[in-house]
């Protein structure tokens, strides 16, 4: 059997139509930056990709930034709030991705407050909560579309709504909703919204921050008046090509794909059964239609994850083992959920091409593995 991928919330692959796209600008010659013609069809091609992603989001061309991955997009916005106020208060969620945490822990070194807002045990975030901790002060919100690691939705609609009421700027991150759910930024109401490319069958090495009209805006990276001066740096252009390509084809075929995914996400869940003790996260509110993050009782997951490996699966966890260490996920942590069962939550995220039958298949591979982990675990236990 062909090794089968499964972690598409860590990457997808290369579209080979989207590599198609990419291939002219990866032959050309060209800085877009240049006056002369090979740096205006550069240029050019840049332009193209910029008017796909904003007709994928709903926004206007003028209102993107290129970055080289959603890590930088998202750093940019919360390193503007220290370079346009120099102090005061932000508030995330908890469980946002790591390139947001951090980055807030950043700020709290340079002398603003940060509230971490728990998402519910059900893996959705309160508004009402996030409203709860908005004071004079605060600068910004951070509020993720979809959660990577258990995939699900948050209101970001509603925070947004509350945020605006007093004023605060919301940043949405949604690197890890575009491709899965339908993303369009005038309904959601945030001021800064985070894409990257390789999350939707397009290349490493190019992402998209949109700024809404009017809001504040600091550039990380100085030098070169690329994109308006908001990001300096000669412009990766068949990356960039390639994110276009990519939303192009999210804004075609979306509903297919999704359709596509729940229905193995559906299958993998509805085998869980025979196999017996576990439980899916966030089972209860909107998740993303490909991911399902399980619990398997009594398992070591990242031993779990290693012989389904050695069987060609592609899966994850979101709990690291360091130096003989577990590390519970900020995610796991977040949610609350005991360091057992987060020592045995495994990630699966199918995509738009997955086979048919790779949960059926999965699904035959876990019953002989989780079976096998379990005896050797009550084995270890007589011991
Ligand atoms: C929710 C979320 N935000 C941001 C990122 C970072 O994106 P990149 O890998 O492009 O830096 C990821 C990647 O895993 C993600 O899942």
């Amino acid at each position: 059997m062909d090794p089968v991928y499964l972690d598409h919330n860590a990457t997808t692959p290369l579209e080979p139509r989207v590599l198609a796209a990419m291939m002219p600008a990866l032959e050309a010659t060209g800085n877009a930056s240049s006056v002369h013609g090979f740096g205006r069809r550069a240029a050019e091609a840049v332009e193209t990709a910029r008017d796909q992603v904003a007709a994928l989001l709903g926004v206007r061309p003028r209102e993107l930034v290129f970055t080289a991955s959603g890590s930088e997009a998202n750093n940019a916005v919360l390193g503007t709030m220290s370079e346009l106020h120099g102090g005061g208060h932000v508030v995330v969620s908890a469980f946002e991705h790591p390139s947001i945490l951090a980055a807030a822990a950043r700020l709290e070194e340079r002398g603003f407050a940060v509230s971490r807002v728990r998402p519910e045990p059900t893996g959705r975030v309160s508004p009402a909560a996030i409203a709860g901790e908005l004071r004079d002060d605060t600068r910004l919100v951070c509020l993720m579309l979809a959660n990577n690691e258990i995939g699900a939705l948050q209101p970001v609609a509603e925070v947004a709504e509350l945020a605006r009421a007093r004023g605060v700027p919301v940043l949405c991150d949604a690197v890890q909703a575009v491709g899965k759910v339908p993303v369009a930024v005038p309904d959601l109401g945030v001021d800064y919204l985070t894409v990257g490319a390789h999350k939707f069958y397009g290349p490493l090495g190019a992402a998209a921050l949109w700024i809404r009209g009017g809001a504040g805006f600091s550039p990380l990276l100085v030098g070169g008046s690329q994109e308006r001066r908001r990001r300096a740096g000669t412009l990766n252009v068949p990356a960039l090509v390639g994110l276009g390509a990519a939303a192009a084809l999210v804004a075609a075929e979306l509903e297919g794909w999704a359709r596509h995914m729940a229905r193995l996400r559906d299958a993998f869940e509805a085998g869980l059964g025979a196999i017996g003790g576990t439980a899916v996260h966030a089972a209860a509110v909107p998740r993303l239609p490909n991911t399902s993050n399980v619990a398997f009782h009594g398992v070591d997951a990242e031993a779990l994850m290693v012989r389904l490996d050695l069987r060609g699966f592609a899966v994850s966890t979101g709990s690291a083992c360091a130096s003989g260490v577990v590390e519970v996920s900020e995610t796991m942590r977040a949610l609350g959920v005991d360091e057992e069962v987060a020592a045995a939550s495994l990630r699966v995220s199918f995509g738009k091409d997955s086979p048919e039958r790779a949960a059926e298949w999965l699904l035959a591979a876990l019953r002989e593995e989780v079976e096998a982990l379990r005896e050797l675990a009550a084995a270890g236990a007589r011991r």
